[in-house]
């Protein structure tokens, strides 16, 4: 069985689970990034949500790329790990009084503002420090991203964003806050989105939109794409990258920009999914009555994805050639739901080998509980090892 490229004697001698990141791939993925961007007038915005161990923040900032928060203290982490608070924008249904003073004080670029209520706040909020807020409204496009519904974000009945028909109200109190300028709209439809046909009726909808506001006498210098580009979860070895050429290009073919206009990305799981496994032992191997459990010691506390959305993510017995066998993969939390993968075939396994979880780089770590009194888990990193 074809396996990832992993330092295993090295890992033999750490204490395990632990999250293990290919700093050259997620190298490659940004320079792919850089190279589809440059020349253009896009800007990308990686979403901190995703993954954010400062490391790899670092790591994204150096070449860079703006930052997607949504809460108050994501915009301190992405500032201290160096991105530019000019490139900062700040998201979220739900922010507090203090979160939106940090980005206030710190000047960020853009407030992706998803309520009147919310307006309303942060234009008492800015006026109270003297300041103006940049806002963009983000508009739910109710467009269906074809993707698992706890991750489907665009449609109507969805608690994000404001609604097309809101619109007009929205001018209105815009044009009442003297602390807000409204410089934009935002999108974003859901996450792992592997259709593009998806963000071609994005585009579709926003053009539309903006023919509405320019009629208004409005212009809209920053347009707001969001994020959502899926990965190929099943086949980390033969496509370890999302397809960025194609990704890009629509928007180029699809969106024509207006004078002084800029598109902005807010990429997460495409940026660093790729790049981080989880590296667990196993525990046990235990006869069930018709099959077999491979027990690791890495559970949902490490990875909740495949426990929260039965998220699939290729899973290898990194130090074993033997025969092919079938195993339900479950970690130790007192949880029926804390399964990896059930009837998947891994090289015949036993108690000590190491098994890499894959593509966990995005939402892995950043989701990772101490539930039952775990231990976090530990990162390592390929160049520092
Ligand atoms: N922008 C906004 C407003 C978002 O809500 C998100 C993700 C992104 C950008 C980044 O989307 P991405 O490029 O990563 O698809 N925990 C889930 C995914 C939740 C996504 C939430 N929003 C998972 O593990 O699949």
């Amino acid at each position: 069985m074809i396996k990832g490229n992993f330092p295993v004697e090295k890992f033999k001698q750490l204490y395990t689970p632990f999250y293990y990141y290919d700093i050259a791939l997620l190298r490659a993925t940004l320079e792919a990034i850089k190279k589809e961007t440059a020349n253009k007038p896009f800007h990308v915005h990686y979403a901190v949500k995703a993954n954010a161990n400062p490391r790899i923040l670092k790591e994204i900032a150096s070449y860079g790329f703006g930052a997607d928060c949504v809460s108050g203290n994501e915009i301190l982490a992405a500032l201290e790990c160096g991105f530019s608070p000019d490139k900062i924008v700040f998201a979220g249904v739900g922010k507090s009084d203090r979160e939106m003073q940090i980005g206030l004080d710190n000047d960020i670029l853009c407030f992706n503002v998803e309520s009147i209520p919310e307006l309303e706040v942060l234009n008492t909020l800015a006026a109270a420090k003297g300041k103006t807020a940049r806002a963009a409204f983000r508009i739910n496009p109710n467009i269906d991203a074809h993707t698992h519904k706890y991750i489907t974000t665009g449609l109507t009945e969805n608690k994000f964003g404001v609604n097309e028909q809101d619109l007009p109200r929205i001018i209105e109190v815009v044009n009442a806050s003297s602390n807000v300028q409204l410089t934009g709209i935002h999108f974003h439809i859901g996450s792992q989105i592997t259709d593009l046909k998806s963000f071609e009726d994005l585009c579709i909808k926003i053009k539309e939109l903006q023919e509405w506001f320019n009629a208004q006498g409005i212009k809209l210098p920053v347009i707001n794409v969001g994020g959502g580009l899926g990965i190929n979860y099943q086949h980390p070895n033969h496509i370890p990258m999302a397809d960025f050429e194609s990704y890009f290009r629509l928007f180029e073919k699809n969106l024509p920009l207006q004078e002084r206009q800029a598109l902005h990305f807010e990429l997460g799981r495409s940026v660093v999914a790729p790049c981080g496994s989880l590296i667990s032992r196993a525990l046990f191997v235990k006869e069930g009555i018709q099959k077999k459990f491979l027990v690791i010691d890495a559970g949902m506390t490490d990875l909740i994805r495949p426990a929260l959305y039965q998220a699939f993510h290729h899973i290898e017995n990194i130090t074993s050639d033997k025969e092919p066998t079938p195993y339900d993969v479950v970690g130790p939390i007192c949880e029926s739901s804390d399964v990896f993968a059930e009837q998947i075939v891994l090289n015949k396994s036993v108690r000590g080998d190491l098994i890499a979880i894959r593509s966990a780089g995005a939402y892995g770590e950043a989701m990772a509980s101490r539930y039952n009194c775990r231990n976090l888990p530990l990162s390592y990193f390929s160049d520092r090892f």
